[in-house]
């Protein structure tokens, strides 16, 4: 095994040499000679001169050097109670109908797709779909709400949306079809044709002429061959929560990601062709894009994708069951996960009716990692449980303890070190570098490694702004944190109004712009709060405008609301609470630090800037009525 100082080393004194080695190991049309281009930075460029399909990567690669028969993709639905297994042919002969379909459509080259999906084979195939041809997809949470599907719809405007009928979640079935026509008319931008997969739980009424079913399409459509296309084309588009309401749309290109996204898999996560990979994470998050569908599929791994939660699905025991079953190499999830398991089977119980000899790696990221979880989890799975982090940015991990590389000590709270290609390092305000130990934000010195974003779709400025204007130079990750003495990363919170709900971004801002939505409503502030389970929850404080007449409880129960219907039900958004005044600065700011420590109940300073201190108590006493600010001061 290579040491992991070396190899880092290499990886930052040449990248070019570096990735491009790494390049040999994935199936090019044309072999790419460039490896950076950096003189449009920060829009880099890498393997520009390459010819690359991600689908053939994924899937014919495999079939043509004898693996056809083997499982490709699992699906494990307990919320069905289905399963059902498609091997590596059965999926490439799939996604090359779909894509025959697609192009029946007149999708081709470069046209955007949405993808609004449950946890189905379906979704996974709409997606190769689309590398297939070409088609850049772009995929959205099934947990969102209509008006966050408009605005994507608006900005990178589909031709096609595919669907399916229903999502399920515990106790509920989700229909997707009022969901959808409310986004298609709120939208400006036109929608031609909705692609409807039918699940048996509910039945999407077909709108003639806009809508078509999946499984008459697929018949009659001619399967469509993979076409070569430059390394530099955009693979998709995923939206992430930035400050504002409106998501940054992430635009990953296809060489990069397929050389990065399969070299994790025997890097990072010691994985090999064959083993069975489980990203227990949802298709419409990054962790999806990356680990359910793309790099397993580039590795020739078995991937399971599992529609169901950690809990309740049926019970605590629900991951223990996957694993043994499918016999799961490597499991990756969120640490809110293992707090839920944890949380209802506390001594770990269940466990032992399971067979987890296979496991060997479980790996957690979307959120900081607590070290009370990382130790429940390894002392009751006797395995080594490795927190990395990493951001819809850049698709894969930017800090890890590579296991493929060179396994290093754990330390708890810590994301470990930095992979190779990502020279990590913390700045202060006036982009110095501090001393180790000392916090300050976290940024990534350019060149970013092949694989991460290479701009946000039709937003030049947005992406040099947001991530490249305060440090020139650098990427600026919105994490802060710092480096210890061994060179580990701590990651310890963002420097933006982005919270982290259950391993789910989200944007306050786009929360006080829901809530000012509301006609009562004069002005608010959203923040986020720790939670035990969810690691944050939102909490919101309004100032109603004078005259209402409604009682707090009322207008609370309508914000609640509000938001569930604009951002949708994955926002937990639940504690709301009326004030009179909220604390500001002289210069009219509103003090969220001050606001988010008292309600954590951590120690605070009356800040020097603050116009009325008095108000401060006001806000403790409502907080405190939220189960909040717990803490006598
Ligand atoms: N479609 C529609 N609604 C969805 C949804 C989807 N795909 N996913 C979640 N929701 C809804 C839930 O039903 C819930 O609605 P409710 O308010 O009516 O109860 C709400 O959104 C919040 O969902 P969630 O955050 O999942 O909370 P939960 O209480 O249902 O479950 C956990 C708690 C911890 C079990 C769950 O958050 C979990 O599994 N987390 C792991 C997260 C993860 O894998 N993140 C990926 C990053 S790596
Ligand atoms: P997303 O883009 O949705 O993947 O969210 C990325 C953000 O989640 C990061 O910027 C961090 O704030 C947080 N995050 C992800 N993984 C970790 C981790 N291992 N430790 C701490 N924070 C994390």
């Amino acid at each position: 095994m290579p040491n992991y100082h070396a190899e880092f080393q290499r990886s930052l004194s040449d990248p070019s040499a570096y990735w491009l080695e790494r390049a040999k190991d994935v199936h090019w049309y044309k072999a790419p000679t460039q490896g950076i281009d950096s003189s449009h930075s920060p829009f880099n460029t890498w393997f520009a001169d390459g010819e690359i399909n991600a689908c053939y990567n994924a899937l014919d690669i495999h079939v043509e050097n004898g693996r056809g028969e083997q499982a490709a993709l699992i699906h494990d639905s307990p919320v069905t109670d289905s399963q059902s297994t498609l091997s590596y042919r059965e999926l490439r002969d799939q996604v090359a109908q779909f894509a025959g379909v697609l192009q029946s459509e007149g999708i081709a080259r470069g046209d955007r797709v949405m993808i609004y999906m449950p946890m189905i084979p379906q979704a996974v195939i709409a997606v190769l779909a689309c590398a297939r041809i070409g088609a850049i997809h772009t995929v959205v949470f099934g947990g969102f709400a209509a008006r966050e599907l408009a605005v994507r719809i608006n900005d990178c405007s589909p031709k096609v949306i595919v669907s399916a009928s229903c999502g399920i979640e515990p106790g509920r079935v989700v229909e997707y079809q009022p969901l959808v026509c409310e986004a298609i008319q709120l939208a400006s931008s036109p929608v031609g044709t909705c692609i409807v997969f039918q699940r048996a739980q509910a039945q999407w009424p077909l709108q003639e002429g806009r809508d078509k079913d999946w499984d008459t399409a697929m018949q009659s459509a001619s399967p469509a061959e993979c076409v070569p296309l430059k390394s530099t084309d955009p693979l998709y588009i995923l939206y992430t929560s930035g400050t504002t309401g409106s998501p940054k749309g992430v635009v990953k290109d296809i060489g990069g990601s397929v050389v990065s996204l399969k070299w994790t898999m025997s890097s990072i996560y010691n994985v090999q062709p064959g083993d069975v990979y489980w990203a227990a994470s949802d298709i419409g998050w990054v962790v999806g894009h990356s680990y359910i569908i793309y790099a397993p599929l580039f590795m020739g791994c078995t991937s399971v994708m599992y529609e169901g939660k950690p809990v309740g699905t049926p019970d605590a025991g629900a991951f223990w069951r996957v694993v043994d079953e499918h016999r799961v190499k490597v499991l990756f999830t969120a640490p809110t996960a293992f707090r839920a398991i944890k949380r209802v089977d506390p001594t770990a119980e269940l466990l032992k009716n399971y067979d987890l000899s296979g496991l060997q790696t479980l790996f957690l990221a979307g959120e900081r990692c607590d070290p009370d979880t990382l130790q429940w989890a390894s002392s009751n799975l006797g395995i080594p449980v490795i927190d990395h982090w990493w951001q819809t940015e850049t698709g894969y991990a930017i800090c890890a303890n590579c296991q493929g590389i060179e396994p290093l000590p754990i330390v708890p709270g810590s994301p470990s070190v930095p992979v190779p290609g990502y020279d990590v390092q913390i700045l202060d305000s006036d982009g110095q570098a501090v001393a180790n130990g000392e916090i300050g934000s976290i940024v990534v010195k350019l060149p970013l490694p092949p694989g991460t974003f290479v701009n946000l779709w039709g937003a030049d400025d947005r992406y040099r702004s947001a991530y490249f204007e305060r440090f020139p130079g650098y990427y600026e990750t919105g994490d802060a944190g710092f480096i210890d003495e061994n060179g580990y990363v701590f990651v310890m919170a963002r420097t933006d109004d982005v919270i982290n709900v259950a391993g789910h971004r989200l944007s306050t801002g786009a929360m006080e712009e829901a809530l000012s939505n509301h006609p009562d409503v004069a002005e608010c502030a959203v923040m986020g709060v720790r939670d035990e389970l969810k690691g944050q929850l939102p909490v919101g404080l309004v100032i109603l405008n004078d005259g209402c007449t409604k009682s707090h409880e009322q207008v609370s129960a309508e914000l609640i609301q509000q938001v569930r219907n604009d951002i949708g039900p994955v926002a937990a958004f639940k504690l709301v609470a009326v004030v009179d005044k909220l604390p500001k600065t002289r210069s009219g700011k509103i003090l969220r630090g001050t606001l988010r420590s008292i309600a954590d109940s951590t120690d605070w300073n009356m800040p020097a800037t603050i116009e009325d201190p008095a108000v401060l108590d006001d806000i403790t006493q409502t907080l405190r009525s939220l189960g909040l600010a717990k803490k006598q001061s």
